[in-house]
């Protein structure tokens, strides 16, 4: 008996063929893929075993970073900019329909119900700030009773989860439910920027790369609605620092919003507010499901 064995020459096509009993199409799509991907970039960059050596503790670190509460492979995922990729391959959307991007991961509590108007920022750490919208369908018909949640960070740049001993359990989270003309209006801080978990591998990373690990100002919201389709976003504050370098690759042009300076005492009064007051306006607009 004769055994070709494995070689430079035909490395990929030796263990693509060891997958040909494979009962999951799919899977055996998805290792030929990951197979054919991976010989051509180790023929690519021909690693020393010293460097192979240093990837593969790298990918352990990575491994030993993840717990319940901290998910250092996503992290790893979102600096590589393929989170925002198989966001965009799985979000093909309608020209008109807001654009998605990524729920990152301080999405981990839920956010509590809380009624239109209702003050998010438990512990008014920013500058206040009304945030509102209206949610449509692509034909422009509003979506009465969509829901719409929304978590940030407060004006010093941390989720509540970060600091769990200073901010209140829930702070800068709420759904809500817009009204019959699909409006929705709460009162929130501006948030700022603020650096992903970066005292792990993937900050190594980007340290190692000269990349800064700074997300610029957002407002992340979930908006959905009967018979559409769920929309993943966030609204970005106009002259943020970091809106052109993101450091997860997030940002889209038309998901950026000012903070307005409103000077209207009726206004004012409807959102429960000191006249004049900052606002930021962001309407959402969703793609029906077609059955
Ligand atoms: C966030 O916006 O919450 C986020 C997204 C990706 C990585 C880290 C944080
Ligand atoms: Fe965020």
């Amino acid at each position: 008996m004769s055994v070709a064995g494995l070689h430079e020459e035909n490395s990929a096509e030796v263990v693509v063929d060891s997958f040909r009993d494979t009962p999951d199409e799919r899977l055996k799509t998805v290792l030929n893929s990951l197979v054919e991907h991976l010989h051509a970039f180790i023929k690519d960059v021909e690693p020393t075993h010293a460097e192979w050596e240093r990837g593969v503790e790298f990918l352990t670190a990575v491994g030993h970073m993840c717990d319940e509460t901290r998910q250092e492979f996503v992290l790893l995922s979102d600096v590589l900019g393929v989170s925002m990729l198989v966001d965009a391959i799985n979000n093909r959307r309608s020209e008109s329909a807001t654009d998605t991007t990524v729920l990152g991961p301080f999405h981990m509590v839920s956010s509590p119900a809380r009624d239109l108007g209702a003050n998010i920022s438990l512990d008014s750490v920013g500058e206040p700030c009304v945030f509102a919208g209206q949610v449509r369908s692509v034909d422009g018909a509003p979506l009465a009773g969509a829901r719409v949640d929304v978590w940030q960070a407060n004006g010093a740049g941390f989720y509540d989860v970060q600091q769990p001993d200073l901010q209140p359990e829930r702070n800068l989270r709420g759904v809500f439910v817009a009204d019959d003309e699909g409006r929705f209006w709460l009162r929130t801080v501006v948030p700022r920027y603020y650096p992903i978990p970066d005292d792990g591998p993937v900050g190594r990373l980007l340290a190692a790369t000269k990349r800064h690990p700074y997300r610029p100002a957002h407002i992340h919201v979930i908006a959905d609605a009967d018979g559409h389709a769920q929309v993943t976003t966030h609204v970005f504050v106009e002259d943020s620092p970091y809106l052109d370098s993101d450091t997860v690759f997030g940002v889209k042009q038309s998901l950026i919003r000012p903070v307005v300076v409103v000077d209207d005492p009726v206004r004012a009064e409807r959102y429960r507010v000191p006249n004049p007051f900052r606002f930021i306006e962001f309407d959402v607009v969703l793609d029906p499901v077609t059955a």
